[in-house]
Parts: C-alpha cells; sequence; structure tokens
C-alpha cells in the first residue's frame, strides 16, 4: 500500500468501529497507523539497501508503542534523539546493537549509563567536546557526527548542514577531528544528518563521498571505523530521478564505500504515508459575507504542531468520509478550524469538501510523521485514540 485515500479511510474507520475499537458515538477524532502501508517503505528499506544495513527509524518522527514493535521485529533499528527515547526503544524489544542514540546535548551520566548497562550501542558523539566525554574502554560503538557543511533543499527551519549548525563537526575543521581523537576511545564509525524533507539526494551523495573520504583518512592514522551513519531526511518518491533505488545505485557507487556498513535514520519516508485522523465535525457555523463557513474538528494544532505553527507548506489531503444515507453532497468551501482556544489554530483557511454537517466525519490523510510524537499539550486536551490496525 503507497498512499491512502477516501476509501482506504472509510474502510478502516468502519472495520475499527465493526471490532469495537472505536464507539461512533462517543467518538471525537482518532488516529489509525496502517501496518500494510509501514510494511510497504520497510520492505524498500531492506530491498534496496545492502542486507548488512541497520536501518535505525527515527522515533522522533513516530513514537507509537506499537509501531516501534513492529519496526524492531521487522528486523530495523532506531534512532533515538534523547534518554527518553532509548527507553522507548527497550520498551520496544530493541536490543542495544540496533539503537543509535544521537543527542546533541547527551550528559556524563548519561553516557556513564549507556557505557554500564547497554554495551554495543550506536552512540554519535555531536562534537570533539563530547568525545571527552568517554571512557577510554568505552563499550559502545563510538561515531563522531560530521557536519558537511553543504547547501540541500531542505527547508531551511530543518537544514542542519550550515556553517552554524548546533549539530557535528564541521568538515572543513579535517585537522583539528585528526588531531582531536587521537587520544580518545576509538571511533568505529561516521555519522551525518543534513536535514529533513530533502528530495534531491545529489548535496547528500556529495556529502557521503566526503564522509568515506574521512573516514580513510582516519582509518589511516589506526582508528578502526567500520560504519558510516548516512542519516535520514530524504523523503524518496515514487518517481524517477529521485527513488529510494536510484539513491541506492548512486551511494552504493562512491568509490571506497563497500568495506562499511551502512546504517541509516529515515523517519519522514517510513512513516509519512502510513496514517490517518478521523475527526467528527463538531459545528459548522456560518462564515461572513463571501468568506467559507468554519467548520470545527477536535484535531489542530495539538496534532499538526508544524503545519499550524510554521509556513511550511504541509499538506494533508483531507476528505469527508460517506454518510450513512450515502447520498452525494454538492461541494462548498470551508475554514477547516482545531479545538484550542486561540485564533491561529486554523488547519485550511479554504479548503472545498462535500456540504458538511455536524456530526459528519473527515479524515485526515498522511499523518504518520511528526504527529503524535510532537503532541501538543496545550489546553490540556488528551491525545486522540492510536490503533495500529
Ligand atoms: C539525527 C537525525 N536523524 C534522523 C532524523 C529523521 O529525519 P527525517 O524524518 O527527515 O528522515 C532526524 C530528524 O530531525 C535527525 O535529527
Amino acid at each position: 500500500m503507497k498512499t491512502l485515500n477516501r476509501a482506504i479511510a472509510q474502510q478502516t474507520h468502519q472495520r475499527a468501529v465493526e471490532e469495537g475499537l472505536v464507539d461512533p458515538g462517543e467518538l471525537k477524532a482518532v488516529m489509525y497507523y496502517l501496518r500494510e502501508a509501514l510494511n510497504y517503505r520497510l520492505d524498500a528499506l531492506q530491498k534496496n539497501f545492502p542486507a548488512k544495513t541497520l536501518h535505525a527509524v527515527a522515533i522522533k518522527t513516530n513514537n507509537q508503542p506499537e509501531v516501534l514493535r513492529h519496526l524492531v521485529q521487522r528486523g530495523m533499528g532506531l534512532e533515538a534523539a534523547s534518554l527518553e527515547e532509548i527507553e522507548l526503544a527497550i520498551a520496544a524489544g530493541c536490543p542495544a546493537e540496533r539503537i543509535v542514540f544521537d543527542s546533541p546535548v547527551k550528559t556524563p551520566a548519561e553516557i556513564n549509563y549507556i557505557h554500564r548497562e547497554l554495551p554495543g550501542m550506536q552512540v554519535n558523539a555531536n562534537s570533539l567536546a563530547e568525545l571527552q566525554r568517554y571512557p577510554l574502554d568505552f563499550s559502545g560503538q563510538l561515531g563522531l557526527r560530521i557536519n558537511p557543511e553543504r547547501r540541500s533543499d531542505a527547508p531551511a527551519i530543518f537544514d542542519v548542514s550550515t556553517t552554524q549548525s548546533k549539530f557535528g563537526v564541521p568538515l572543513s575543521r579535517r585537522d583539528a577531528i585528526l588531531e582531536g581523537v587521537k587520544n580518545g576511545p576509538k571511533l568505529s564509525g561516521l555519522h551525518l544528518h543534513m536535514g529533513s524533507d530533502m528530495h534531491d539526494f545529489t548535496p547528500h551523495l556529495k556529502a557521503v563521498e566526503a564522509l568515506v573520504e574521512l573516514a580513510g583518512a582516519l582509518k589511516a592514522a589506526g582508528q578502526p571505523i567500520s560504519w558510516l551513519d548516512i542519516g535520514g531526511g530524504l523523503f524518496f518518491g515514487e518517481e524517477p530521478p529521485y527513488r529510494i533505488e536510484d539513491f541506492t545505485r548512486a551511494l552504493l557507487r562512491i568509490p571506497g564505500i563497500a568495506p562499511y556498513r551502512l546504517i541509516t535514520e529515515y523517519g519522514k519516508y517510513v512513516h509519512h504515508h502510513n496514517s490517518l485522523v478521523v475527526s467528527r465535525v463538531e459545528y459548522v457555523t456560518p462564515g461572513p459575507p463571501d468568506a467559507p463557513d468554519l467548520a470545527y474538528l477536535h484535531v489542530g494544532a495539538d496534532l499538526f504542531v508544524r503545519k499550524v505553527y510554521s509556513d511550511l507548506p504541509i499538506h494533508y489531503p483531507c476528505v469527508a468520509l460517506p454518510r450513512q444515507d450515502k447520498k452525494e453532497r454538492p461541494e462548498k468551501s470551508y475554514r477547516l478550524v482545531g479545538p484550542l482556544c486561540f485564533a491561529g489554530d486554523v488547519l485550511y483557511e479554504e479548503i472545498k469538501l462535500p456540504e458538511l454537517r455536524e456530526g459528519d466525519l473527515v479524515a485526515l490523510l498522511h499523518t504518520g510523521a511528526n504527529t503524535m510524537s510532537m503532541w501538543s499539550g496545550h489546553c490540556s486536551r488528551t491525545p486522540p485514540p492510536h490503533f495500529f490496525i
């Protein structure tokens, strides 16, 4: 299953009602995550990368326990950005060797905890200063994050490869890197992550090329580098030239890359298309003259934080589910608003939908990435129930 549509949304919701997961009389909003859609992306990762690749899916993109458990059962790893995410990974049954820890603010206590309790974990140091916090006999697989300092098509808010980025040691500090790792614990890998929402993978390939070159120099200087973590951030499409197979073909042609085990950290690519939210339309009220009527949903800026609070062009396809009477209704324009008590809680200023009435159901599609994992507690509303189905 590549993408969701109105029919899939309707069938999924109906199934949940029939199975007693959802009581239609009590429904405000409910989120469904479709296992079949997730498997489609996991198959694509496993088919296109070398078999020994560790795909550490970013927990920050979707942190639902059943989803994490499924990823682990499918042989994936998990990328954790905090100690709390490490705990989620462990609760999902992920062995330490398949966890990648990438927090930029690891404390001495966290590092010691991993050293004592979770040997074998991949841990990427964010800076040369951080490297000094590790014991010489560190029990994990220690990597160093490199900032490749390359422009990509990531939106500015997600671009972590700028010269001022807080992430990684700038590649241009090559001499400092070679010097800075000399007396510390041995490095077994290098890491980069350029940003999110990147479609054109050409700059990313160039960055990996530079990482391979640096790995060679570090190996020559006695560091046992055996893996390269190439991060996440690419959002592969279904059409050439930016399909996953186009990327891996070019990636595996990079001179010198073959001996290294690859690690990836995809988030949005894995999760985006696999989930949908169904919300009851609580009210429809008239708008001012010549402006759309208002339709009130039970999810807004609390679930769709990035869409509502930023000017990113995020679009969740929105469909009205068929009513009991199954009659087709004429289309009308609506201002689709959320449940929170502030003016900006608007999902769409104007969207065309079949005429809505109180109690109708509306589904927002492709909501699997950076939604529930970013839930905002504004107005203290309870997150919608989530079903992995
Ligand atoms: C270090 C790291 N890896 C992976 C990801 C996942 O990125 P994406 O969901 O764009 O693939 C992020 C996102 O912020 C990240 O910071």
